[in-house]
């Protein structure tokens, strides 16, 4: 099978990195951390420039780009309308999103293949097209595809999806980007990143019985918050990375998305060697055993970290306990000796109605055997998981190779449905009839996310994420507030015993892992005469048309869409769900706009005050009459607004029905720049004390924006309807090419313009 992440590629990486390590060094005159040493490596250029964390920005060349069937029908509508012929580096498309989670795998798979088959012949034929490899649906969910074939230790990596970072267990720089940014790198073009700040995560001791590589980040994801990662990279060092096997800190890199960090890394080490000569990739192994200087921070950060990092957290694994997130936010955190108590406090719903194990953040040979471990003994004991039970595996190569060695048939044996190699429930392609509408209920997931309505599409579901093993134990409790280190289960002959800890379960398989065949399609060496096939008729793809560009005049009392209360994510602004089918369709998308958002102006979520006709209607109803008469709007938000995914579709249906500016409190990073490329001003309250002064029928201005530029505050004028005005300060951090894009209408139409 052809991964084109060849070792030709590799080794000129490591060419690149040698020199620039050793110039970057020289520049900044100290020892270097591992991520500056990658992102030193993959300069665009390299010249005398210091870059200071959170404040510069940097222009970087990746190894390779990837992209997921729901957001890489937009990067592949923009790289058409940027008309170039062929991707200019390495990028993979896959196919993972789209498929449901309903009966079990080959039915869901039928389904999904047939409900979505325009939307897979729209991309293999593009992905064919414009020199893209094509992972076909069942092949398995993008990052644990990357990870067995195309990430290596000192690489770099951008993808279109939030958990990108995955990558990073084997030590390559991997981020989640934008649409749009990925579609100018196929392009090219440089890509430009807020260079980042550095937090790092020192691992002594080693991981023990009951704990897993989840509770490390879980523990990190209760320190750090939801936003404490923001512009940051998460580097991870100390002897206790030695005692993580290469999945497992896949499962760590994966989660920092929940912290919003830009990216997490491990060094390079022995665990990292392993996988990658078990995944076929023995070359690759040797040239990083070769320039393991390359690979690993140097020495000096180790021994005296406060110097070097911006904040440094310390994690003893030996006394680490298992923890469990949730619900509706991951860093939510609580060990499980202390879930009982917190079930009781809090009303939580104690019996379980679903547990899953899987997804991309915890389905290696590793978390299955470990999960299969504690299967075998309840099968010893005559019992059954009391309530359902699902299985994600992670990729086909997984699947294949744990229905082999006996782990899948461990976890069929205690009642277990093994669902399709994809998202599934992790995405909200879960449909749950038994559920009455608003009915609360716990689930228990090793997933990574748990936002409300994330996973079945019901605000009243309770998802709390803990380690395969312990959401197995979980299922066997049936309880939420089973604590399966003292409490007991009962046998089929009515004795009652106790869970033993898992027991250490391979990394990788001794057999090797199963090689299955005919789910990669690599492009063709001449595309000339593939022609992208896209219905004109279509419901869920539409060729793009630019956005128009800014006419040179200030917004002048602009009325306000919303004044979102609290958390607003990517999820609440674009939900997925049954939305995700209509993502390669910008008009019909755009009916769900802001749809999750709690409007402050009336508590109601996804509506607020028509100012045409003074009815309270949805957002994009409303919207869209703004947008016939030609009015602009603006979104007003709280804190770290569009946290948790990659989504663009979040900027792009707001800019579509007319947004003009989102003024918040603070921006999660993606989200920002998302906002920026597609030509929505990005702006943060000076005072976000001012957020309070903003009322339901004020009217926004937004002055002298013909003097937008760096480190330049935005004059805000808020027009009350009593005829006062409170004048404010808005922060931005435009650069001087990021206000072209907003001159321009979005980053895509100075790209056309520069061909
Ligand atoms: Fe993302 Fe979950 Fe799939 S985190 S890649 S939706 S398995």
């Amino acid at each position: 099978m052809e991964t084109d992440t060849t070792e030709e590629l590799v080794s000129n990486v490591y060419l690149k990195l040698k020199n620039n390590i050793v110039k970057y060094r020289n520049l900044v005159g100290r020892p270097l951390t591992l991520s500056e040493k990658i992102l030193s490596g993959h300069l665009n250029e390299i010249d005398d420039t210091v870059f200071t964390g959170g404040k510069d920005y940097v222009f970087l060349k990746p190894d390779r780009v990837a992209l997921q069937d729901v957001t890489g029908q937009m990067v592949m509508l923009q790289f058409m309308q940027a008309g170039l012929k062929q991707t200019a580096l390495p990028t993979t498309v896959h196919c993972d999103h789209l498929i449901r989670a309903e009966v079990q795998g080959d039915v869901d798979m039928k389904v999904s293949l047939d409900e979505n088959s325009e939307v897979f012949k729209f991309l293999q034929s593009a992905s064919a097209k414009y020199g893209c490899g094509f992972w076909k649906p069942g092949a398995g969910i993008i990052h644990q595809v990357v990870l067995e074939n195309y990430a290596f230790p000192g690489g770099l990596m951008i993808g279109t999806d939030s958990h990108t970072p995955n990558a990073g267990g084997l030590g390559m720089i991997a981020i989640g980007v934008g649409g749009l940014d990925a579609a100018e790198t196929m392009a090219g073009l440089p890509w430009e990143l807020l260079y980042p700040k550095k937090i790092g995560v020192k691992l002594t001791g080693a991981l023990t019985g009951w704990t897993a590589p989840k509770d490390i980040i879980l523990k990190v994801a209760e320190e750090l918050t939801v936003s404490g990662g923001t512009n940051a990279i998460v580097e991870y060092f100390g002897p206790g990375t030695k005692s993580i096997s290469c999945t497992g800190k896949a499962t760590i890199t994966n989660m920092g998305a929940e912290i919003g960090a830009t990216c997490s890394v491990f060094p390079y080490d022995e665990r990292m060697e392993t996988y990658l000569k078990y995944t076929n990739r023995e070359g690759i192994a040797q040239l990083a055993n070769q320039n393991k200087e390359s690979l690993i921070a140097d020495p000096e950060i180790e021994s005296n970290p406060e110097k070097f990092f911006d904040r440094v957290i310390e994690i003893n694994l030996s006394t680490l306990e298992p923890h469990i997130v949730g619900p509706h936010t991951p860093d939510l955190a609580r060990t499980i000796s202390e879930l009982s108590d917190d079930v009781k406090s809090n009303d939580y719903t104690d019996p379980i109605s679903v547990a899953l194990i899987g997804s991309c953040t915890n389905s290696s040979y590793e978390d299955m055997s470990r999960a299969a471990s504690l299967a075998e003994q309840a099968k010893s004991k005559g019992i059954k998981a009391k309530i359902p039970l699902l299985v994600t595996p992670g990729s086909e190569q997984i699947r294949g190779t744990i229905e082999r060695d006996g782990q899948m048939n461990s976890l069929l044996d205690i009642g277990a449905t093994v669902l399709a190699n994809a998202c599934g429930p992790c995405i909200g392609q879960w449909n749950r009839p038994e559920l009455e509408k608003d009915q609360q209920n716990t689930i228990v997931t090793t997933f990574n996310r748990n936002f409300p309505g994330r996973n079945d599409g019901k605000r009243n579901t309770l998802n709390f994420i803990g380690s395969p093993e312990m959401i197995i134990a979980l299922a066997l409790g049936g309880r939420l507030s089973f604590n399966p280190l003292k409490d007991d289960l009962i046998a089929s002959d009515g004795t009652k015993f106790k869970l033993e800890p898992p027991k250490p379960a391979p990394e990788v398989p001794e057999e090797g892992f199963m090689r299955p065949e005919g789910i990669f399609i690599a492009p063709p060496s001449n595309s000339d005469d593939i022609e992208v096939i896209i219905d004109p008729n279509s419901k869920r793809l539409q060729r793009l048309e630019p956005f128009s560009k800014w006419d040179g005049n200030d917004f002048e009392n602009l009325p306000i869409m919303v004044k979102a209360k609290g958390k607003c994510t990517t999820d609440h602004i674009s939900p997925a769900g049954a939305w995700l089918s209509l993502r390669g369709h910008l008009d019909n998308l755009s009916d769900n706009m802001l749809l999750g958002a709690v409007n402050a102006f009336n508590d109601q979520v996804g509506q607020g005050k028509n100012i045409l006709n003074n009815k309270q209607e949805s957002f994009s109803q409303i919207a869209r009459q703004y947008k016939e008469k030609q009015m602009r709007w603006v979104i007003v938000a709280d804190n770290n607004y569009g946290e948790g995914s990659s989504r663009e579709h979040a900027a792009m249906t707001p800019r579509f029905l007319g947004c003009a500016a989102v003024i918040t409190k603070s921006l999660a990073r993606i989200h920002e720049t998302n906002l920026k490329k597609q030509g929505i001003l990005a702006l943060t309250f000076s005072n976000p004390e001012d957020y309070e002064k903003i009322l339901e029928d004020d009217k926004i201005s937004l002055l002298e924006l013909n003097e937008l530029a760096p480190d330049k505050q935005v004059r805000c004028v808020i027009s009350h309807p009593t005829g006062e005005k409170d004048e404010i300060l808005l922060n931005h951090s435009y650069n001087k090419s990021q206000i072209e894009w907003f001159k321009s209408g979005s980053a895509l139409n100075v790209l056309r313009n520069n061909q």
